[in-house]
């Protein structure tokens, strides 16, 4: 079944510490960026790539699109102060396709098997998101560094991209968030306050998001474990 895709890349990668964009950063010779590209450009249900991007990086990127052939992308729009503008930006410059996934440019590790699950499940249901069992016994702690309680782990998932979802449906949330000002930290959380069901697809614990310096070390370990099937 095939969907299109939109990759938030105007991040700054301030956690990363590495003083420009941290999808630059390579990962055994490569950029994260092309990575994470590389996974759509191959995979055949993905037929259009839609990548948000700082204006002053639209060159550099178009560059690379080319030095790695990758010829899906439809549109390199702006991005926004926050990642949810910067899907937002791509959402607007879309024409309707059935199924939309939002993935995070910064996750190079995500499978086209995953993927498949996700856009079947929205296809479904209207909203999938990929996320794993918490492995840690989970704490809530009070401010001042007391534990109030252990919280039951059989309920607690820690959830990743990509997100799955009907066109319309995230088009409304977007719409609707974006008219009312709510910020969220994902697209599910949009979807949840108008009262979507959104379900979770369980993923994999490589699917790690590169955000501190040590993700890299963990990156690069899991592509030399897969050597030349990344996908
Ligand atoms: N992103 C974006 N626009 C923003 C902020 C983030 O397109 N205004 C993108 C990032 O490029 C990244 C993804 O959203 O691919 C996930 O965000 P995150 O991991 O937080 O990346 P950064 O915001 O770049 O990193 P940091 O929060 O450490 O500054
Ligand atoms: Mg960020």
């Amino acid at each position: 079944m095939q969907y299109e895709v939109v990759l938030p890349a105007a991040g700054s990668g301030k956690r990363m510490g590495a003083g420009q964009n941290k999808l630059f950063l390579k990962l055994l010779e490569k950029p994260i960026l092309v990575h994470t590209l590389e996974v759509f450009q191959q995979d055949p249900a993905c037929t259009g790539i839609w990548l948000a991007v700082k204006p002053e990086e639209r060159g550099f990127i178009q560059k690379m699109l080319e030095d790695y052939r990758i010829t899906k992308v439809k549109g390199l729009p702006d991005g926004g102060a926050e990642r949810q503008h910067s899907v937002h930006s791509c959402m607007k410059e879309m024409q309707q396709v059935d199924i939309v996934l939002v993935h995070d440019a910064a996750r190079p590790f995500i499978t086209h098997d995953i993927i498949a699950k996700l856009v079947q499940n929205a296809h479904h249901h209207g909203a999938a998101i990929a996320g794993v069992r918490a492995k840690d016994t989970m704490k809530k702690v009070s401010m001042n560094g007391i534990i109030e309680e252990t919280v039951d782990r059989e309920s607690l998932w820690m959830v990743q991209t990509p997100q799955a979802f009907r066109f319309e449906l995230i088009m409304e949330a977007e719409d609707v968030a974006e008219k009312v000002g709510f910020l969220g930290t994902d697209e599910a959380m949009l979807m949840e306050r108008l009262g979507h069901q959104v379900h979770i697809v369980e993923s994999s614990y490589e699917n790690v998001k590169m955000t501190t310096q040590e993700d890299l070390v963990f990156g690069e370990a899991i592509l030399r474990k897969r050597g030349s099937f990344n996908h």
